[in-house]
């Protein structure tokens, strides 16, 4: 731990004032070293009252995904985040993560960035991550499974979103098959999968999430299918606090049940479940009804020639949500 790191667990640990000599006694340092680490955490927006005779005191935490700040959310001793790569832009965490697993980095780390300048959506879309609107993530899994029995992995990592969504705002969070995570009708959070494997033999697993936490509009062509934690709650939510949780959530979630099975709680929080849905196949548009989640995770729809098919990849748009009428 450096000297500031050293110096922002100190200030975190009491509401009260601490004195530089303090500072200086418990930080093994001079005087002079403690203030000019003070400056160095409110050049990175911590607020640090001072007041002569009494010292030092914490009043203001900013909203950064620095590892420092997500490690003093992340308590316990879980595997997931034991190894924290925060970066204040990358092109994509996913990309960033599969370059950490071709290096050997271990199972469980963690990729976080304030911003991406090339972030993934599914089916090849752009995902855009502006610095301090959202909580961009991925996490490199090692699990020992055969490629085809993976697929889980998603269907996790959207359960555990909903949980840590839930915990921190109480907002009501929910999933579109087969991943996105929504509150009410509209996206606040976006999964994108990538692995790296041989026929028989997965070398890693990457779940790289997307979280809109504080955005304060979309745009206009968003704007009936987007949302954000803040446009909720009308409050800030803290990311490393948020991505400490999901990291919880989704370890407790894959010691579990692993990749490759899901929880019954992913049926619970299915909003395509029981609505009108369409989709295309083999060039042809089905519509139907969505009538539950197979035991490998994919949809089972009722289609209106009275066929029951399973869905396992692809988009399939519901009724009502993201404001579509099937
Ligand atoms: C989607 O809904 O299309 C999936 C979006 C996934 C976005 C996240 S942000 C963190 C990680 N890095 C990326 O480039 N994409 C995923």
């Amino acid at each position: 731990m450096t000297a500031k790191d050293e110096l922002l667990r100190l200030l975190r640990q009491t509401d009260a004032y601490l004195s530089g000599e303090e500072l200086s006694r418990r930080l093994g340092v001079t005087r002079a070293a403690v203030w000019k680490n003070m400056e160095l955490l409110r050049a990175e927006g911590y607020t640090i009252e001072s007041a002569p005779r009494r010292g030092y005191r914490l009043t203001g935490v900013p909203d950064s995904v620095s590892e420092a700040e997500v490690r003093a959310h992340l308590k316990g001793d879980g595997v997931f985040g034991r190894t924290i790569v925060s970066l204040p832009s990358v092109d994509s965490t996913n990309e960033e993560a599969k370059r950490q697993g071709d290096a050997g980095a271990p199972h469980g780390t963690v990729i976080v960035a304030d911003e991406q300048t090339g972030g993934k959506g599914r089916l090849g879309r752009r995902w855009v991550s502006p610095p301090g609107s959202g909580l961009w993530f991925s996490v490199l899994l090692r699990p020992d499974v055969l490629p085809g029995e993976a697929a889980g992995v998603t269907l996790l990592s959207a359960v555990a979103v909903c949980r840590g969504i839930r915990s921190l705002t109480g907002c009501e969070a929910k999933i579109k098959w087969p991943n996105d995570v929504v509150i009410g009708t509209k996206k606040v959070c976006g999964i994108l999968t990538e692995l790296s494997a041989e026929m028989e033999h997965i070398h890693y697993l990457i779940p790289g999430i997307g979280v809109n936490t504080g955005n304060e509009s979309f745009p206009p062509e968003l704007a009936d299918r987007a949302t954000s934690l803040y446009l909720e709650t009308g409050k800030r939510v803290s990311r490393a606090a948020l991505l400490a949780e999901v990291l919880r959530e989704l370890e407790a979630l894959y010691d579990t049940y692993g990749v490759s099975s899901f929880p019954e709680e992913y049926r619970s929080l299915c909003v395509s479940v029981g609505r009108r849905v369409s989709l295309t196949r083999g060039g042809r548009k089905i519509t139907g009804t969505a009538t539950g989640i197979a035991k490998d995770g994919a949809l089972i729809v009722m289609t209106e020639d009275g066929e029951e098919i399973a869905v396992s990849s692809g988009e399939v748009l519901v009724q009502g949500i993201y404001g579509e009428k099937v």
